[in-house]
C-alpha cells in the first residue's frame, strides 16, 4: 500500500463507496426517483429534473486539460473551500489527529479543523523587519509538529490575507522531510496573480503534496462554487470515496464549461494583467500615504497594509460607500487591513476616499 494512504484515517480505507444509478443518453430514466418535467423557466442543457452526474466528469476532463494534469490526478469541489474540508475529514480523526496551520492565514483551515474535531497547530509565519523575507514561513517550527504526529500542514501561498509568496526553497524544504509523515497541502487560491511558479513540480515528485485551486478568483465565477484538488492517483482516489456523490450542480457544470472555453479565458488573462497593473498601482499611492505605516508587496489580487488608524481608515472608505476587511479577531494584524484590487474606476474611488 502507498504510504501516504496510510496517513488516511483507517475506517476510511474500507468505506465500501455509493453505486450509483446508470445514466445513458437516449434512454427512458425511470431509475432515479426524478421528476418527468422540467420546472418552468429551466434552460439548463441536462434539465434541473434530473440530478447532475454523480461527477462532473465532462468538466473533470476539461479542467484537467487546463491544468495540465491527468484526469486521475484531480478532483474538483464546490470551491476549494470544500476540498479543505474533504481533505480534514479524510486524513483526522476527531479528538486524535491535528492539523498544522501558519497563522495569519484563510481561517477556513481552522474552521474545517474545529469542526473535524482535529487538534490545531499553529506555527506563525516568523515576523522580519525585510519586506521581502516579512511572513516567511517556520520549517522547523512545522517540522516539529510533524515530529509531534500531525497528519496534515496547510501552507498557503500566495497568502491571504498577507498576500506575500512563501519561499519555494521553504515550500519544498517541508515537502521533503514531511515524506511518509504528513500530507502538505499547498494553497494555491491567488496562483494566477502571483510571479512565482506553481508547486505542481513538488506535487509530482511527492505523492503527499496536494495543491488546491480555485476558479472564484481570476475566471470571476466565485458564484459557481468550483474548486480542484490536485494531488496523486491514490490521493484523488481516496478523496473521493469521503467526497458523496452529486454534490456539483448541474447550472454550475454548465456555467464553468462554458466559461473554460478560449474566447472566455483570454478574456480573463487580460483582467489578470489589469488587475496586476492596478495592484502596482495601488501599493504605490497607498505606500505614499502618511496614515499608512507599512505596505506588504503583494502576490494576489489584494493589497494588505498597516496604518496608525484601522478604524478612522475603515471609516472613511465606508463612508464613500467602500467595504474594506480588517482583522478584528486576530490582535497580531491590529491595524492591518486588506484591500481587493477592483476596476480601476473602483481603485481611484477608494484612493479619492482614503486620501483626502
Ligand atoms: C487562500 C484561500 N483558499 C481558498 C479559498 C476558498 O476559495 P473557494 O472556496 O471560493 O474556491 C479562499 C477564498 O477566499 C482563499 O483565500
Amino acid at each position: 500500500m502507498s504510504s501516504v494512504l496510510d496517513l488516511a484515517r483507517p475506517e476510511l480505507r474500507q468505506l465500501t463507496p455509493y453505486v450509483p444509478g446508470d445514466f445513458a443518453a437516449d434512454t427512458l430514466r425511470l431509475n432515479a426517483n426524478e421528476s418527468p418535467w422540467r420546472a418552468p423557466g429551466d434552460d439548463t442543457e441536462r434539465g434541473l429534473n434530473r440530478y447532475p452526474p454523480p461527477r462532473p466528469d465532462v468538466l473533470t476532463e476539461q479542467l484537467s486539460a487546463y491544468y495540465g494534469v491527468p484526469q486521475s490526478e484531480i478532483l474538483l469541489t464546490r470551491g476549494s473551500s470544500e476540498a479543505i474540508d474533504v481533505l480534514i475529514r479524510t486524513f483526522c480523526a476527531a479528538g486524535r489527529d491535528s492539523v498544522v496551520i501558519c497563522p495569519p492565514t484563510f481561517d477556513m483551515y481552522r474552521l474545517y479543523a474545529e469542526i473535524q474535531g482535529a487538534r490545531i497547530l499553529r506555527v506563525p509565519l516568523q515576523r522580519s523587519d525585510d519586506l521581502g523575507k516579512d511572513f516567511s514561513l517556520d520549517v522547523d517550527g512545522i517540522m516539529a509538529c510533524i515530529d509531534q504526529g500531525a497528519k496534515l500542514v496547510f501552507i498557503c501561498s500566495p497568502n491571504n490575507p498577507t498576500g506575500s509568496s512563501i519561499a519555494s526553497a521553504d515550500i519544498a524544504r517541508v515537502c521533503e522531510a514531511s515524506t511518509g509523515r504528513a500530507v502538505v497541502v499547498i494553497d494555491e487560491a491567488y496562483l494566477e496573480f502571483s510571479s512565482q511558479p506553481s508547486a505542481r513540480p513538488l506535487q509530482q515528485r511527492f505523492e503527499h503534496v496536494v495543491l488546491l485551486r480555485t476558479l472564484s478568483k481570476f475566471v470571476s465565477l466565485a458564484g459557481v462554487r468550483c474548486g480542484a484538488v490536485i494531488a496523486s492517483a491514490p490521493v484523488i482516489e481516496l478523496l473521493g470515496r469521503v467526497l458523496p456523490p452529486y454534490t456539483f450542480p448541474t447550472p454550475s457544470i454548465e456555467l464553468v464549461s462554458r466559461a473554460l472555453g478560449e474566447a472566455s479565458l483570454t478574456v480573463a488573462e487580460e483582467r489578470v494583467q489589469t488587475l496586476r497593473r492596478e495592484r502596482d498601482r495601488l501599493e504605490a499611492a497607498l505606500g505614499g500615504l502618511p496614515q499608512v505605516e507599512k505596505l506588504w508587496p503583494s502576490d494576489a489580487n489584494f493589497v494588505f497594509l498597516k496604518v496608525r488608524d484601522s478604524e478612522r481608515f475603515v471609516s472613511r472608505a465606508r463612508s464613500a460607500g467602500i467595504l474594506l476587511r480588517v482583522f478584528a479577531n486576530d490582535p497580531s494584524l491590529a491595524d492591518c487591513v486588506r484591500i481587493t484590487v477592483g476596476r480601476p474606476e473602483d481603485n481611484d474611488r477608494l484612493l479619492a476616499a482614503v486620501t483626502t
